[in-house]
């Protein structure tokens, strides 16, 4: 019997997908899960293709070429470290796993050194897209040993999205890499879903729009510069009515966002690596503030705010607010990739931010349009520390942080809360003001704790007996 190219492991819909489309690449695909029903349903769809479904881990094993290449595509957390210890037994040396999913990746890189002792490669892989992306062509982030990457890397690339014929995958460097960069992914991905949010609100309350408009401006932002994926399904999701109401879906789903964790992963290695990703961090906040519904619900029959006020020019707001969110977006992709090439030099990941930018084109939930001007400005000048920097962003985001300030205020003014438009203002004008008001904390650090402090004319460290004494 020949043996299968590939196994995965977890064949949920993820998991499911992926192996279909690495068959439609000519790959055969071993897949192995507990449920019977789940390795039922692929056999079945895999009819006629080069796949065949396991539910006995050793028979799955016994059936896979060597070096073994098995991908798991199961929940972050324990159910990892399980499948490993599953696996350890049947496995021997040079053999891959690949972890697919978003798991953490400090837990990735304590499997790479573990399973390293036994001379078994461990990768952590991102894949973005969802569902449709799985089965149809995914953004690859992977990383670990290059050996082993030069292994899959055909199945990789075969399986990707592709931009202009380019695939939306590449090596994203050692260790835990690909989990870094994917977390990375996530965290942008929720700054962008949260200031879509910000508009939204401020389209229905201050701009008074119904459903209908509103898709008619999102779908209009996402025929300009603003074009991405996330644009382009908040349109399609304002259109979709409820199937047991006469209402629109949207409006019938509660308040409340959930999360996995991979934004506030990003946000706690920022904190932790001294990396400012405001925008990001405010994200994170927004959802668990927006699951605190019911002392919100109580909380709003106490505390007052102003007024709502309706738009007088609606649309010159609407204009406006195209401008601010793409200077949102702008100012969130700034952050998080300025962030991951500090990390890649704090971790030694040797993560390549242009490419990263490639492979982020296409694909993955936060693909859009500027991606490509990001990719070009880091293809000018690799070493820019941040793009706003580069000429076209700086150019740009001088000439949009007007709208971005009008509509922070206009939140400001009306109580609306627009907490990563607010926070992305906060970056912008920090990030380019030469002198901030840290001296003043230096000389409190210094006075309450002696923490000493550096002075603007003589190099040195200091510390000062400060005259008055505070009980
Ligand atoms: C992707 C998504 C995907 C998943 C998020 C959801 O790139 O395809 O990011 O990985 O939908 O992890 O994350 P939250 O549940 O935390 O929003």
């Amino acid at each position: 019997m020949d043996k299968y190219n590939y196994g995965m492991i977890g064949l949920g819909t993820m998991g499911a997908n992926l192996v279909l489309n690495m068959s439609d690449h000519g790959f055969s695909v071993a897949g192995y899960d507990k449920s019977v029903k789940q390795a039922d349903l692929l056999n079945k769809a895999a009819e006629g293709r080069n796949i065949k479904a396991f539910t006995d881990i050793a028979q799955f094993v016994a059936a896979l070429e060597l070096p073994r290449m098995i991908l798991l595509l199961v929940p972050a957390g324990a159910i990892v470290n399980a499948v490993i210890n599953d696996l350890k037994p049947l496995i021997s040396k040079d053999d891959i796993i690949v972890d697919c999913g978003n798991s953490h990746f400090v837990d990735t890189q304590l499997r790479i050194d573990h399973l390293a002792q036994e001379n078994i490669h461990f990768m952590g892989l991102g894949v973005s897209g969802g569902e449709t992306g799985a089965r149809l062509g995914p953004s690859i982030m992977p990383g670990g040993n290059i050996e082993a990457y030069k292994k899959l890397s055909p199945m990789l690339e075969a399986v990707s999205a592709k931009v202009n014929g380019s695939p939306c995958t590449a090596y994203m460097g050692s260790g835990a890499a690909g989990h870094y960069v994917k977390m990375v992914h996530n965290g942008i991905e929720y700054a962008i879903m949260q200031m879509i949010a910000e508009c939204y609100m401020l389209l229905r309350s201050y701009a008074g729009l119904n459903n209908n408009e509103l898709h008619e401006v999102f779908d209009t932002w996402n025929k300009g510069r603003l074009q991405s994926f996330l644009i382009e399904i908040t349109a399609a999701i304002l259109l979709q009515k409820d199937d047991t109401t006469d209402s629109m879906l949207v409006d019938m789903i509660s308040d409340t966002a959930h999360q996995l964790g991979t934004g506030a992963w990003m946000s706690q290695d920022a904190m932790a690596t001294g990396s400012p990703i405001p925008s990001i961090d405010a994200a994170v906040s927004a959802r668990s503030l927006s699951s605190m519904k019911q002392e919100r619900v109580n909380a709003s029959k106490i505390l007052k705010g102003p007024n709502a006020g309706i738009a007088k020019d609606r649309e010159a707001f609407i204009k406006q607010l195209e401008e601010a969110l793409y200077a949102g977006y702008v100012l969130t992709y700034a952050q998080g990739l300025a962030m991951l090439k500090s990390s890649s030099d704090f971790y030694k990941y040797g993560t390549d931010i242009t490419t990263v930018a490639r492979i982020w084109r296409g694909g993955c939930i936060i693909r859009a349009t500027m991606l490509e001007d990001i990719m070009e400005t880091y293809e000018t000048e690799p070493d820019l520390k941040n793009i706003l920097n580069g000429k076209k962003f700086s150019e740009a985001i001088n000439a949009s942080q007007a709208a971005l300030r009008s509509i922070v205020q206009t939140g400001a003014g009306l109580g609306i809360p627009l907490p990563s438009f607010s926070a992305n203002l906060g970056y912008f004008d920090s990030y380019r003001t030469a002198l901030l008001p840290a001296n003043l904390i230096q000389a409190q650090r210094d006075f309450f704790g002696a923490h000493t402090y550096e002075r603007t004319d003589k190099e040195g460290i200091f510390h000062t007996v400060w005259n008055a004494t505070v009980q």
